[in-house]
């Protein structure tokens, strides 16, 4: 039987469960690919916990000796971060070597010039992993959707802030209160500060949005705003109004240019991805042929992550021998129809609002309002007053808009906040249907 030999760096949380599964599962992995798939040798930091683990393969504290290893026919990368994995796994291309990696920053940052060696080299490198965890987002967009012209993508696509935007709005907690839970439960990033501030789903994102459009990797075009600032109060707002805040990745292609946007993100709550709840993940994928669709499910975690990195490394066993042609192509498109599309940024991105402003009771405010955003051709959805309580003189305004471009908003919440009768800054959450 033809043998796969693989060697592992990394040998943590989802290292360790790439090894169980492709042991528990190896018959059945064969039955499929007719290639038996081996761990030949482990590279990790701590040689106790991964002899422990690992007691009968060959375990190492150089990652290097695995990359230069004669007998690894493929390298697992999954030790995170994007300096070392990025100089480990350009040697392991460099020599011939196929990659499966769960990394999500070193693809978005570094991936345009990973898979240009790769594409120099012949050699394979396989990704599911670094996008929604279990979720074989990677495989519907690449090929189950190839059919398509896709238009956008939206996707909660971080397990941490999901968590806590999820107990934020069932036990009515603030912010602060769940952060230190949801670290507890192990999905944060080893710096929380990526999940809390978007960094991390906007390296989903973009690799999202790359294959999506059959473009390059551009992380650094991407906007990031996290859900710190967000409050309690305005999740009880949207919520009385039908709606639910999900931090949202979204990604989408119009004739001016790709949005490419994370933020804390009003959906309404009879669509299925706003009942999306604790750490779990879910995207929305619009295509032109076959409408939304939806994936769902575990975004991170040992088992469920594995899931993904082994079914790479099945792919790798299935097209070893195939040409670089006879191969779906990183990015999902001919690499010479890869197209440099020009990113928006945020101010001319289109988007609907839920804007809460804190006024004074007196007459004529909510007219001055109106009238600015009637000014500016910004139409009004909806619109909830709430009675001030007792002893206060000042109430608090929701105003849910119709869609408008980021600059002409911007203008209309400085003119708001200037009005004499307005009390501090106007809170500001872009609003998305996710219909059509
Ligand atoms: N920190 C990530 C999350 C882990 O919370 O979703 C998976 O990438």
């Amino acid at each position: 039987m033809k043998q796969l030999n693989v060697g592992i760096l990394g040998l943590g949380t989802v290292g360790g469960g790439t090894y169980t599964v492709l042991k528990r599962n190896a018959s059945e992995i064969t039955r499929r690919t007719g290639v038996a798939i081996n761990v030949v040798q482990v590279a990790d930091r701590n040689l106790a916990n991964a002899k422990a683990l690992a007691a009968d393969v060959e375990v190492t504290d150089d990652a290097f000796a695995v990359v230069n290893n004669p007998a690894v026919d493929v390298v697992v990368e999954l030790i995170g971060g994007y300096t070392l994995s990025r100089e480990l796994v350009l040697k392991a291309i460099a020599n011939k070597k196929h990659v499966v990696t769960a990394n999500k920053a070193l693809i978005a940052l570094h991936g345009n010039e990973i898979f240009a060696a790769a594409k120099a080299n012949h050699v394979i490198v396989a990704f599911e992993a670094a996008v929604a965890g279990g979720i074989p987002i990677i495989k519907a967009l690449r090929e189950g959707l190839g059919a398509n012209r896709v238009e956008w993508v939206a996707g909660i696509i971080n397990g941490t802030t999901n968590f806590i935007l999820t107990e934020m709005r069932e036990k009515g907690l603030n912010f602060a209160d769940v952060l230190g839970e949801a670290q507890r439960l192990g999905y944060a990033e080893a710096d929380p500060t990526f999940d809390v501030e978007g960094i991390d789903a906007a390296h989903k994102l973009t690799i999202m949005s790359a294959i999506a459009f059959g473009m390059p990797m551009k992380f650094e075009q991407a906007y990031t705003e996290g859900i710190t600032k967000l409050e309690q109060v305005d999740i009880k707002y949207a919520e009385e109004l039908g709606y639910r805040v999900k931090l949202l990745g979204i990604t989408k292609r119009s004739d001016s240019g790709v949005e490419l946007r994370v933020h804390p993100t009003l959906i309404p709550e009879k669509r299925l991805v706003a009942n999306v709840n604790g750490a779990m993940n879910a995207v929305v994928v619009k295509g032109d042929a076959v409408g939304p669709t939806l994936y769902y499910g575990a975004g991170a975690g040992a088992e469920p992550t594995a899931s993904a990195v082994v079914a790479d490394l099945m792919d790798v066993a299935r097209l070893i021998d195939a040409t670089s042609a006879q191969r779906v192509p990183y990015l999902a498109f001919q690499p010479e129809q890869v197209q440099d599309l020009a990113i928006l940024p945020i101010e001319e991105v289109q988007s609907a609002y839920y804007l809460r402003l804190r006024a004074s009771d007196k007459p004529g405010v909510l007219a001055d309002v109106t009238k600015i955003l009637g000014d500016r051709s910004i139409s009004i959805d909806a619109m909830l007053q709430k009675e001030p309580d007792e002893n206060e003189t000042e109430a608090d305004i929701v105003i849910l808009t119709h869609i408008t471009v980021e600059k002409n908003m911007n203008a209309a919440i400085a003119a708001i906040e200037a009005l004499e009768a307005i009390t501090g800054k106007v809170v500001r959450i872009r609003m998305e249907e996710l219909a059509k």
